[in-house]
């Protein structure tokens, strides 16, 4: 809709005003044709509001955020401690200069509170702006560290869609219009023992992810991971585990790879660990990290990592986790949507934690039931490389009442579809 300017000049009156941003706020064509668009299809939902577990649009629908703005609100959308956390440091300043020149305390806070909380070898933080960047920040490191230029990632595997991100992501349909990527690039298939011989002495590094989130959750044995880290040591390649979505309790312990009994060297986590501001980091040993800092001198930088409002969001969501006792009920609840969510047409169920993909027997399936549950208020939602399914990923602060009321929905949504 084309709202003339006032007569004189561009300064529209307190009224006119009033309206202009009335009708735009939620307008659709807006939205389409003013915002880039990723897909041909987006959700198309209208969000006024969120808080706990839900999202509410401006009509007063209100909707269950059951993937939590995949894999961020993992607390719950605004936590009222991390709301305070946020305004007490806008009360004190906010960007005073690009990351790692000035000493700020709430940066500082954080990345000390991460020592605490992470192995001893996991111990200097980079912090950056989104998940894409920890794992570019993490391939430049662990190719500047060991000197080697070969990098091995896993089919399947999405670690963010910037160039260097893209080129260690498994599938191949969303890469190939963005050729050439970063060479030497090799892919290996996730959770294959075999495989693994392809770790030498002229790799630089191996990423995965901890647990593979957009092929549809998929779970590594104790015995693969343990073999991915004795494989790396015996070469002197870097191991990068990406935690940006299984991270920050998603699993049932702060970090996947506690479960597996190994350590990484260089640990990336971004999406839940900013509470709900962008905010990544990789994580390694200070004597690795500590190499970006000469030949060339600034080997990674940035201006906006570590802003110190997103660290206060962040250092607040870890010590809600703490508080609350959040990872305790995580594998009950896992339990209980399994057990809920029966289905004739579901025809598996891969689960970690809270962590879901929902099989069914077809794609077409799948975009129906995840329609069907949206009208009736419940947020499931697709896999980047997994079209047979859906995922679910609710707020680990989801209640069994919660719970109980999602899965009827979804289980209705699978009926009619
Ligand atoms: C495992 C994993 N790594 C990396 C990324 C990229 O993170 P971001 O979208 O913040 O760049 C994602 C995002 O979905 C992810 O799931």
């Amino acid at each position: 809709m084309f709202i003339a300017p006032p007569s004189r000049g561009f300064i529209f009156t307190s009224a006119q005003l009033f309206i202009v941003l009335g009708t735009m706020q939620y307008s659709e064509d807006v939205f389409l044709n003013h915002i880039a668009q990723t897909s041909g299809a987006p959700f198309l939902i209208s969000i006024e509001r969120a808080e706990g577990i839900y999202l509410y649009s401006p009509d007063g629908k209100r909707y269950t955020d059951l993937i939590s703005g995949i894999a961020v609100s993992n607390i719950g959308h605004r936590h009222p401690k991390v709301v305070d956390a946020i305004k007490k440091q806008l009360d004190k300043h906010l960007h005073v200069m690009v990351f790692g020149e000035y000493i700020q305390a709430t940066p500082n806070l954080l990345a000390r509170k991460l020592v605490d909380l992470l192995p001893p070898s996991l111990n200097c933080s980079y912090f950056v702006n989104s998940g894409a960047e920890a794992n570019e920040g993490a391939l430049k490191l662990a190719k500047r560290y060991t000197g080697r230029t070969e990098i091995i990632s896993c089919r399947k595997s999405y670690h963010g869609s910037t160039h260097g991100s893209l080129s260690v992501s498994g599938n191949e349909i969303k890469k190939s219009a963005f050729r050439p990527l970063l060479p030497d690039v090799k892919f290996i298939d996730f959770n294959s023992l075999r495989d693994l011989e392809h770790i030498t002495d002229r790799t630089a590094c191996v990423i995965m992810e901890t647990i593979q989130g957009d092929a549809g959750v998929r779970i590594p044995s104790k015995e693969y991971m343990k073999a991915v880290r004795k494989y790396c040591d015996e070469t002197d390649s870097l191991l990068i585990l990406d935690e940006i979505q299984c991270g920050m309790g998603r699993t049932g312990t702060l970090f996947a790879f506690e479960q597996f009994g190994i350590v990484p060297d260089i640990l990336t986590i971004a999406k839940a660990f900013g509470g709900g501001l962008p905010i990544g980091a990789f994580i390694s040993d200070k004597k690795i990290m500590q190499t970006l800092t000469h030949d060339p001198m600034l080997g990674h930088i940035t201006t906006f990592g570590g802003n110190p409002v997103c660290c206060a969001s962040a250092l607040a969501t870890l010590q809600v986790i703490e508080d609350e006792n959040l990872l305790v009920s995580v594998e009950r609840k896992g339990k209980l949507i399994e057990k809920l969510l029966q289905h004739k047409h579901i025809k598996e169920i891969r689960r970690v934690g809270l962590m879901f993909a929902v099989d069914f027997d077809s794609a077409e399936r799948v975009n129906r039931v995840v329609e069907n549950a949206k009208k009736e208020g419940v947020i499931c939602y697709w896999f980047l490389s997994h079209p047979n399914s859906f995922r679910i990923a609710p707020p680990l602060i989801i209640t069994d009442d919660q719970i109980e009321e999602s899965c009827r929905v979804i289980l209705k949504a699978i009926d009619n579809s």
